[in-house]
């Protein structure tokens, strides 16, 4: 505990996502925060603007104690060696103990993950195990895990339940899957485990202030972080449409975009719901996992909204004023025509509310673009 703010353990949380969750714990006034990351896709950089602007929302009147709960408890480490995470375990035993974890550290890239799949499995499955092993030694057994829309692979329906069928089509997609059956499993061995997994959408967009944003290395994969590199000059070849011969509106594909400030705010919701039992009755219509009787439970964290390519491109040139080459190439390999989120269970369960919209994802995202062209490297 710092003053009565609770302390998580934040794993990957100099990545894109992880540092808007860093934030959102602390701006939330319930949450101090320790995290684990060994920068393979990250800079420190981000931590350190995290505590600025935590820090700076903070009134005239803070005291130093005030500023003081805000900073991060930054350690570089590697969850995949079992050590480096046990040696943060052991700190904080004498300092009030950690109350919970996120864990968000992964590798993400559906691609690469064909390529090189036993590190994959390695970083994405044995690393959760180590930390759940050392979780469970020191008896922190609130938990709250990244997983994502890909564990759902091409849905009969949308938009998506969590009860639909789990069957990931990459083998990234399926360490996110069986890391959710192991947490499944380790609920059911104890009922002190409570265990919220959040199945992300499409996140998108940046903290309004542009000090954060997502800084991926080499030739960004994904299409929106793609869209605002080429719109201060990166990949003059311009963007290639993957396909518009589906059967969507446009012919392009739909996503359910989600601004990650809202993902991020999904995930105090989470933590202030894992104290309450109700949530974890009727558990196994809700994970697609069938019956069993521990504290575990899935969410879909989306705005329940579709928007095609072709839709986002339009936004992105309004929001940049950049003026796109677009080419329409050949359906990329699994891509699935539509998948969007019902992410009703987790406004009614979690309290979560994805309230920005469209033009403020596109707004955020480049206005971190615009002030980071070259990302954290660039500036730090
Ligand atoms: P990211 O690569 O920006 O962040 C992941 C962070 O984890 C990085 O800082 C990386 O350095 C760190 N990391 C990786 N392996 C580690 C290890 N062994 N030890 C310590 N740190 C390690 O990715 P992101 O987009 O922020 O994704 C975060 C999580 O959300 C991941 O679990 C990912 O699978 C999940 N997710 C992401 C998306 C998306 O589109 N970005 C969608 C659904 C789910
Ligand atoms: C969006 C749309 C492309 C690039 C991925 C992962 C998923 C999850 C989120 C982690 C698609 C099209 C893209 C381009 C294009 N991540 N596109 N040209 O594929 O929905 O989801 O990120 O869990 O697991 O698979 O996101 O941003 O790659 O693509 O036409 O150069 O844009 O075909 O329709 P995707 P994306």
């Amino acid at each position: 505990m710092a003053g009565n703010r609770k302390t998580i353990l934040i794993t990957g949380a100099a990545g894109y996502i992880g540092s808007h969750i860093a934030l959102s714990c602390l701006l939330s006034g319930q949450y101090s925060v320790v995290t684990i990351d060994n920068y393979h896709n990250s800079f420190p950089t981000a931590l350190k603007r995290v505590t600025k602007l935590a820090q700076d929302a903070l009134p005239a009147s803070a005291s130093d104690e005030d500023k003081k709960a805000l900073e991060i408890a930054v350690h570089k480490g590697d969850i995949s060696i079992k050590s480096d995470i046990e040696n943060i375990f052991k700190e904080y035993e004498s300092k009030g103990g950690i109350w919970g974890v996120i864990h968000v550290a992964a590798l993400k890239a559906v691609g690469e993950s064909g390529e090189i799949p036993i590190k994959y499995y390695e970083n994405n499955i044995t690393a959760t195990i180590n930390l759940l092993e050392v979780m469970d030694r020191y008896k922190v057994r609130n938990l709250v895990y990244s997983s994502s829309a890909t564990v759902y692979g091409a849905p009969d329906n949308v938009p998506i339940s969590e009860s639909s069928p789990l069957r990931p089509e990459s083998c990234y997609g399926r360490t996110k899957f069986m890391s959710e059956l192991i947490l499944k499993d380790v609920c059911d061995s104890n009922p002190e485990w409570r265990v919220i997994s959040l199945r992300y959408f499409n996140p998108a967009g940046a903290h309004e202030s542009g000090e954060i944003g997502e800084d991926p290395r080499g030739r960004p994969g994904n299409l929106v972080p793609l869209l605002a590199q080429m719109a201060v000059g990166k990949f003059p070849e311009g963007l290639k449409i993957f396909g518009d011969d589906y059967p969507t509106p446009d012919g392009t594909c739909v996503r359910d975009y989600i601004h990650v400030m809202d993902l991020a705010d999904g995930h105090v919701d989470a933590l202030g719901a894992l104290p309450k039992d109700d949530i974890f009755k009727a558990q196994a219509a809700s994970t697609g996992f069938g019956a069993s009787g521990g504290k575990y439970k899935a969410y879909n964290l989306g705005k329940g909204k579709g928007m095609s390519v072709k839709q986002m491109v339009a936004a992105m040139e309004k929001a940049s004023g950049f003026k796109y080459k677009v080419e329409v190439v050949g359906r990329r390999t699994g891509d699935v025509p539509e998948l969007v989120a019902n992410p009703e269970l987790a406004e009614k369960e979690l309290n979560f509310n994805a309230k920005r919209d469209l033009e403020e994802m596109c707004r955020d995202q480049w206005n971190w673009q615009s002030k980071n062209p070259q990302g954290y490297e660039g500036t730090a």
